[in-house]
């Protein structure tokens, strides 16, 4: 099953998706989270520490090109970038954008 959550910014998107997530996983469901988000924060609401969440990485771009040299297998892009959190339940990062430095 694949569930997609889309709609303005600030409507409930990303609560709403580590909800299901969450009511899946406590089903026994097993659940790869993807937040597609460029600026992404559903680690949280998952209940990832703020130091993992921080750390992780999103997967890369030329793993989808189309005209990319080497493909990738889905069980090699979520072995190298997803992670585990609470109940089980694995997230991969879509994009991140890296933020300035301050000062
Ligand atoms: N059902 C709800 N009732 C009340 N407040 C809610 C509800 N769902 C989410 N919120 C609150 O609304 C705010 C926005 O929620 P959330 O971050 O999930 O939205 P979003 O669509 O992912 O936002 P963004 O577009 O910025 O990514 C948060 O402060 C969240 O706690
Ligand atoms: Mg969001």
């Amino acid at each position: 099953m694949k569930i997609g959550v889309s709609g303005k910014g600030g409507v409930g998107k990303t609560t709403t998706s580590a909800t299901l997530a969450r009511i899946f996983a406590a089903r026994g469901y097993d659940v790869l989270a993807i937040d597609g988000d460029p600026n992404p924060n559903m680690a949280l609401s998952l209940g990832f520490s703020p130091d993992v969440a921080n750390a992780m990485q999103p997967m890369p771009r030329r793993a989808f090109a189309k005209d990319a040299e080497k493909t990738f297998s889905a069980d090699e892009i979520l072995g190298t970038y997803s992670v585990q959190g609470p109940q089980n339940i694995a997230l991969v990062l879509g994009a991140k954008i890296e933020h300035a430095a301050s000062g």
